[in-house]
């Protein structure tokens, strides 16, 4: 069982148990604003929270979405580092409203990038999102990643296009940022 301590908060393996808490914090609409129907799903918090828990026993690891939890032990949201081919992986953060714009989505980003950089020894980490995901934007560009590509619309979903943007940090440029800190 993994588990990060993240400045005030803590990242660890799901468990069954999370279920409920995981389904209410993704049910709020707002939250959903840039999620497909498909992701929206009454059912998706049950098959992501599944799929979850298989890739955590998985040998050898390549996917780690582990449950972001606060001092208190409630379940804030998910945070995950996915390897996605030799020594590249995407990263991912959705935090329930009430826990966004704390600070919480930056701390548990940055103890993963550090778990990707020095415990899974990779050489790049990017994160794909919604071009007008500005609050995702905004918290890439905290763990210090820069704009790679924009493509235009290459998402349809909610009736529409949509633009995806690729941020991505090096880990050259972690190890040159954590040094200047
Ligand atoms: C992405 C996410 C984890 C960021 O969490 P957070 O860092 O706590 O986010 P906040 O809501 O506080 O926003 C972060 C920053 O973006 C800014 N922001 C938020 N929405 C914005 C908007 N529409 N336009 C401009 N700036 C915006 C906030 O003001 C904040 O800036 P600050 O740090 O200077 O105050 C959170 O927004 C989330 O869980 N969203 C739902 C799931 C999701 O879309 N995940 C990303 C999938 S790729």
């Amino acid at each position: 069982m993994i588990s990060i301590p993240a400045d005030g908060v803590r990242l660890r393996d799901f468990r069954r148990e999370d279920l409920a808490q995981y389904k209410s914090l993704r049910s709020d609409p707002k939250f959903q604003r840039f999620y497909s129907e498909e992701d929206s799903a009454t059912n998706k918090a049950e098959e992501l929270l599944a799929m979850f828990i298989t890739q955590s026993d998985e040998i050898p690891r390549s996917k780690y979405q582990l449950a972001v939890v606060s001092p208190s032990g409630e379940l804030m949201g998910s945070c995950g580092i996915r390897i996605e081919s030799p020594r590249h992986a995407s990263i991912g953060c959705e935090l329930g409203r009430q826990w966004q714009g704390a600070g919480a989505a930056r701390d548990a980003g940055n103890a993963l990038i550090e778990f990707g950089f020095v415990e899974l020894g990779l050489h790049r980490i990017y994160a794909e999102t919604i071009s007008e995901n500005k609050a995702a934007i905004k918290l890439c560009h905290a763990f210090g990643m820069k704009i790679e590509s924009e493509r235009v619309n290459d998402r349809f979903f909610k009736g529409r296009m949509w633009n995806t943007i690729v941020l991505s940090i090096s880990e050259n440029e972690w190890h040159a940022r954590k040094k200047s800190a």
